[in-house]
């Protein structure tokens, strides 16, 4: 006969098989992991703790008192990453396809509330068909109550969402809520319906790949942060997004000692500027060469690359680094590119990270497209982003920073704390050219020798407006530093900031341009 904890331990057996061997036998031959496997990969070990693993779906409809399995379709509970506390789900898809059925969004919105009652980031591994067919109204509800509490842990508490499988409908909402995405290649999908519904409503023909693939959503849309190898490499991913994030929004990120000096010259950044103002350097060279040990953590890589955006570490120090890309589009901003940096920029002011911001921007750039698309409301979002950071915010400005690209970029204007440029900077309404060719273009054709009169005047305005020295003079940037020691100024300048307080007007809310 058995005892009660024959029982218990019975039950938990079934309950870990999820869908059953069948099931995760396929899910393996694809080469993808199971609900737990996931969760086992990602914490520490034995640190897990598991929640509801009883709870089934109360769904009589359709057969579904048939189809009864203990835990239903998500694994849910707490554990340790690096000994540092988070609260994890992970939707099964052995379980009608990690469909949400009401009591799985209870499940989740269980450890969500714990998250932000303990301070504690939430984690998403997401597998999941959508909301349950079966059960209609009673999971669209569940989907709601989720989102609710994604919005309301904005801000609070880091949310992070890693997509393993096929999401569709409030499967990639919520994640499309939470800060951060990250999504396996070749495995994992994103889209509001699937290519069948789209056949049937646009005519297209669409592949699962070409409609929400990790590639696709981590280039062409900005939808996902990061388009992992594998799961593996996924998992990696969100534990070392996680090294570089406070617990919540009232802690510091964590200080992560280094042996790489504060002091450290890079030679090779006297050097990095090309002679010709046209001609493109790696921004990544220059970000590499200050930062702890070159360790660059780099965020939607393969999305507007002409701005780059990641975490760093400066002689321990996390920092949000933002920093326009030559070698893309001469690093003009564009509407993908403010879209990108303003929603960085908002992620490192909630959670008290520095924002290091480094320069060499032509302007935004100009044309119907960008227009018809709406630069103008969405370069705005780069300003109101700046501009309303309270965090610490230190620039450096190694090249051009004209027009309203210089307002954007952290300027002294928009509260930049330490604004630092290199000697060669060019900090103008427009580049030498431009300009000339508007002030002289005319007066230009009545001259014996209009190329040589325009090259005058293009000297002239080099040397008079598109230098460093006329934004110092007005104390628009606070010192002209030598590249080489651009690590060590930036390190003092951090340490200076570390207590800062600013705060902004009691408000509601803002009502940043969307
Ligand atoms: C119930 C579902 C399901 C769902 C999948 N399944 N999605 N069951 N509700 N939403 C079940 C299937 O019936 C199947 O069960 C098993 O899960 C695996 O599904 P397959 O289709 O065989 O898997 P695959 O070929 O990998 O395709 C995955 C998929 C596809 C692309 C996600 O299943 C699909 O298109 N599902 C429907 C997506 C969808 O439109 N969801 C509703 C969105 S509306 P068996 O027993 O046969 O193995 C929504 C509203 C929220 O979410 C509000 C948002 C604002």
């Amino acid at each position: 006969m058995s005892t009660p904890l024959d029982t218990l331990m019975e039950l938990r057996a079934e309950a870990r098989l999820g869908g059953g061997t069948e099931r995760i036998e396929k899910l393996h031959a694809k080469g993808r992991m199971t609900a737990r496997e996931r969760i086992d990969t990602l914490l520490d070990p034995g640190s897990f703790e598991e929640f509801d693993m009883f709870k089934t779906h109360r769904c009589h409809s359709f057969g579904m008192e048939k189809k009864v399995f203990p835990g239903d379709g998500v694994v849910t509970g707490y554990g340790t990453v690096s000994g540092r506390l988070v609260y994890v789900y992970a939707q099964d898809p052995t379980i009608l396809g990690g469909s949400l059925s009401e009591t799985i969004a209870e499940k989740i919105c269980k450890i969500m509330d714990l998250a932000v009652k303990n301070g504690a980031p939430i984690i998403g591994l997401n597998d999941s068909g959508g909301a349950r067919i079966q059960e209609g109204i009673e999971s669209l509800a569940g989907y709601s109550d989720i989102f609710l509490r994604n919005v309301m842990a904005s801000g609070v508490v880091p949310q992070i969402s890693a997509i393993f499988g096929p999401c569709a409908g409030g499967a990639v909402y919520s994640p499309a809520l939470t800060d951060f995405i990250a999504m396996v290649k070749n495995n994992s999908y994103m889209f509001l319906t699937g290519p069948k519904v789209v056949k049937s409503v646009t005519h297209e023909d669409v592949t699962v790949e070409e409609l929400g693939g990790a590639d696709m959503h981590s280039s062409r849309s900005g939808v996902s942060d990061y388009a992992a190898e594998s799961g593996l490499d996924c998992v990696e991913y969100v534990k070392k997004l996680l090294s570089f994030l406070p617990q919540n929004n009232v802690e510091n990120p964590p200080m992560i000692p280094t042996q790489d000096p504060a002091e450290r010259r890079a030679e090779e950044l006297n050097a990095i500027i090309p002679e010709s103002a046209s001609e493109p350097y790696d921004m990544k060279e220059v970000i590499l060469a200050s930062i702890d040990n070159r360790d660059f953590f780099e965020i939607k890589k393969d999305f507007a690359p002409n701005l780059i955006i990641g975490f760093a570490r400066y002689d321990g120090k996390a920092v949000g680094i933002v920093g326009n890309q030559p070698l893309h589009l001469s690093g003009v901003l564009d509407i993908d590119s403010s879209i990108k940096g303003a929603r960085f920029v908002r992620f490192c002011d909630c959670f008290n990270i520095p924002v290091v911001t480094f320069v060499d921007v032509p302007g935004f750039l100009p044309g119907t497209v960008q227009e018809y698309g709406g630069v103008i409301r969405n370069g705005a979002k780069m300003l109101y982003a700046y501009a309303e950071a309270t965090v610490p915010k230190i620039t450096v400005i190694t090249r051009k920073a004209y027009g309203g690209a210089y307002c954007v970029m952290s300027s002294k204007h928009l509260r930049g704390d330490i604004n630092y440029a290199w000697p060669g900077a060019e900090i103008a309404v427009m580049g030498a050219k431009g300009a000339v060719g508007v002030l002289y273009g005319r007066e230009a054709q009545k001259q014996e020798d209009p190329a040589k009169f325009l090259a005058d005047k293009e000297a002239e305005y080099q040397e008079a407006v598109a230098n460093p020295y006329v934004a110092a003079r007005r104390g628009y940037v606070d010192d002209i530093i030598e590249p080489a020691r651009t690590r060590f100024r930036i390190v003092k300048a951090l340490g200076m900031l570390q207590n800062k307080r600013d705060s902004n007007p009691m408000k509601k809310h803002g009502n940043i341009p969307l």
